[in-house]
């Protein structure tokens, strides 16, 4: 029987490796990790991370070919094929800090796999990995080999969060980077196998390591930078009277461009994209390309200008001062159909409130108060560390409660933010919500979910990202 075993337990490990254990019964799937209150969670009845249709697969396998475990070195060196898939955070210190990807966790990982293998082995990069990245574990491994092979592969994970499961079971494409040597080729059909169990043999993409390990970063830059380039359009809109969704929707058209990911919104988040585009123009200008460095870096500061934007359209509206003011935020998770709250642009839209005196009421359907009062005390790229290794903030955020659900959120307050695209709130009883705020009363769709004329039929005063202005907003101020 072929076994598997991944390191980290993650959104990435996780899911990839439930959705292996249970395409491929012949398969024996296990998923260790150094948390051991992850770990504890993965063989719960509640799951370390939300995920539509998760529960199933863990439930249908978890027991019979998958398994979750603390025990690392054990299930390492029974493996045939090692996934590592632990957090690769951006550096905060000493060379490259703030764009380079830290890679510890990995080389912890790397060199532990040399410590305990009594065999050879297939090692797949899953984690997203600056370009050359196998190079270094290679030369780990081979250097503490024991005279033990080792096969490095880069096999990239492409799944969104919220629609994990989906794109794991029909992924666009696989894709196996790996050595053009003879044996770089059996491993990558080793690897390849696995996945054929359910995927379409040309949906399965084999390259060269390097060319799989770009094209990750490449995928994530590309997406970003067309969710930055339909949020530039969006201020232009406001600029004009035009609207930015039937302008992507007459551009979106084109088949050359296509629909999807046109939505203007406040802002993209995440764990991956702006981190992998850090490190992107990271490696640019390590290979002294500047100017490809300084177009990807474009993406991030017009990501930033646009949750700066929103902050600025709230306070400049609202008499410009927040100060004392209860405004509701409902939605913290980066999207919907996930509580993960990574890079959310709720953080900085928050933390902008909070600057300005705000006290806020947040509603997330999957957040929990814990999770968002360590999101506002932590520093910028503190979250992408192991959860029992990240700093801790010794105090809660005063200013900040959180609320059951959006009416709690909303009552008596002055505004309320909408930074979530959650489905529950274009259904919500917004006359209700009326009702009870403070006059004049605000909305602020930072996701266009809300039908701006019905609510402005209602008394409120509606901002909704690149629609035409409520004549209150006229000739105040967007930017500072
Ligand atoms: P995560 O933070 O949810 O999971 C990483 C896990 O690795 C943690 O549970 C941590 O405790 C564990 N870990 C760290 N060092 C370890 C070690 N030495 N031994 C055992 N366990 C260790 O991170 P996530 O989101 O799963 O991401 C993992 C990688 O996949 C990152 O490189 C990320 O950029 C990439 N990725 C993430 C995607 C996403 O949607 N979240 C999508 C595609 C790639």
């Amino acid at each position: 029987m072929v076994k598997i075993c991944c390191i980290g337990a993650g959104y990435v490990g996780g899911p990839t490796m439930a959705v292996i254990a249970l395409k491929c019964a012949s398969i024996e799937v296990a998923v260790v990790d150094i948390s051991v209150s992850r770990i504890s969670a993965w063989n719960s009845d509640q799951l370390p991370i939300y995920e539509p249709g998760l529960d199933e697969v863990v439930k249908e396998c978890r027991g019979k070919n998958l398994f979750f475990s603390t025990d690392i070195e054990k299930h390492v060196s029974e493996a045939d094929i090692i996934f590592v898939s632990v957090n690769t955070p951006t550096k905060t210190r000493g060379l490259g800090a703030g764009k380079a990807a830290d890679l510890t966790y990995w080389e912890s990982a790397a060199r532990m796999i040399a410590d305990v293998s009594k065999s050879n082995k297939i090692v797949v990069e899953k984690s997203t990995v600056p370009v050359k990245t196998a190079e270094a574990i290679e030369k780990i491994l081979t250097h503490n080999s024991k005279g033990i092979k080792y096969q490095i592969l880069s096999n990239p994970e492409f799944l969104a969060e919220g629609t994990a499961i989906q794109d794991l079971f029909k992924p666009d494409r696989v894709l196996i980077g790996g050595r053009e040597t003879p044996e770089g080729q059996k491993a990558i059909q080793a690897l390849k196998d696995v996945y054929a169990h359910w995927v379409p043999e040309d949906r399965i993409i084999t390259t060269n390591l390097w060319s799989a390990e770009l094209s990750k970063l490449a995928a994530n830059a590309f997406l970003a930078q067309r969710i930055s380039s339909v949020n530039a359009m969006s201020a232009l809109c406001e600029a004009t009277g035009a609207d930015v969704s039937q302008v992507a929707h007459a551009v979106g058209k084109d088949s050359r461009i296509g629909p999807k990911f046109l939505n203007a919104s406040v802002g993209f988040g995440g764990s991956c994209f702006q981190k992998d585009i850090l490190n992107l123009v990271y490696i640019c200008e390590c290979n002294g390309l500047p100017e490809v460095a300084n177009y990807w870096k474009q993406v991030i500061k017009v990501n930033d200008y646009q949750k700066n934007r929103f902050v600025n359209r709230i306070v400049s509206s609202m008499f410009n001062t927040v100060s004392g003011k209860k405004i509701a935020i409902l939605g913290f998770a980066f999207k919907k159909d996930t509580g993960d709250t990574r890079e959310t642009p709720a953080i900085d839209v928050c933390k902008g409130l909070l600057g300005d005196k705000a006290r806020l009421s947040i509603y997330d359907p999957q957040v929990t108060e814990d999770q968002i009062q360590r999101d506002l005390s932590m520093n910028k790229f503190d979250w992408d560390h192991p959860i029992h290794l990240q700093p801790m903030s010794p105090t809660a955020v005063k200013q900040v409660s959180v609320a059951w659900d959006a009416y709690e959120a909303t009552k008596d307050a002055h505004c309320l933010c909408i930074l979530t695209e959650w489905d529950e709130f274009k259904t919500l009883d917004y006359q209700r919500i009326f009702d009870n705020m403070q006059k004049p009363a605000f909305v602020f769709d930072g996701r266009n979910v809300v039908n701006v004329d019905n609510l402005r039929e209602k008394g409120f005063i509606v901002y909704s990202i690149g629609k035409p202005l409520d004549p209150w907003l006229k000739d105040m101020p967007a930017v500072a």
